[in-house]
């Protein structure tokens, strides 16, 4: 299954809180806020000291009921540490051969990071087509979409960063984006 299978968890959440932990008061808070929104996923950044035992946390705890993936995955060390803990997702913010082939043999779901042409043809030489569109807001937005829609019909996006209360449903509404990823859900 291409990306194991991740375009399967993403079509299950249209939305993807992102969120950063750094202590374990903070977690049951937000998973109560998280749950009166009515919304069965989050995706946990890997920015803080905390953040590795957050998600061991979530995942035991809450992982009954929502999707718990993890954000900011930069290398294959914490791939390997992701292992024991078995979220259900993984995204990159950007993307190299080494880390793909390496989240590929994992068994995880997982979605590449790009912004522009060339790393979209980077993840396609690959064989990776649901892409996380990263920092959307600062690499053309909803006009970079429509324009990447023309480009590479084939491929589908999770775009990330700057969207808001106001614009994730103008995003949601294109036909090349399959979900939407940003922290104004939970902040
Ligand atoms: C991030 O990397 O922090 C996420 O993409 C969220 O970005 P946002 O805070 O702009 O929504």
């Amino acid at each position: 299954m291409k990306q194991n299978n991740i375009a399967a968890v993403l079509a299950k959440h249209p939305l993807i809180p992102v969120v950063t932990i750094h202590a374990e008061a903070e977690i049951a808070p937000m998973m109560e806020k998280l749950f009166a929104l009515e919304i069965s996923c989050i995706e946990i950044t890997l920015r803080t000291d905390y953040a590795m035992e957050a998600i061991r946390r979530i995942k035991e705890e809450y992982g009954h009921r929502i999707s718990v993936g993890v954000g900011t995955v930069i290398n294959t060390d914490q791939v390997d540490e992701l292992l024991a803990i078995v979220p259900d997702f993984i995204v990159c913010p950007g993307l190299t051969t080494q880390l793909g082939k390496h989240l590929d043999a994992s068994g995880m779901a997982f979605i590449p990071g790009v912004s522009t042409p060339s790393e979209i043809m980077h993840a396609l030489e690959n064989g990776w087509d649901v892409l996380k569109f990263f920092p959307a807001h600062l690499f053309g937005g909803l006009t970079a979409l429509k324009t990447y829609g023309g480009v590479f019909p084939s491929v589908t996006f999770c775009p990330t960063g700057g969207i808001d209360g106001s614009t994730f449903d103008d995003y949601l509404a294109l036909p090349n984006v399959i979900s939407v990823g940003g922290s104004w859900m939970l902040k």
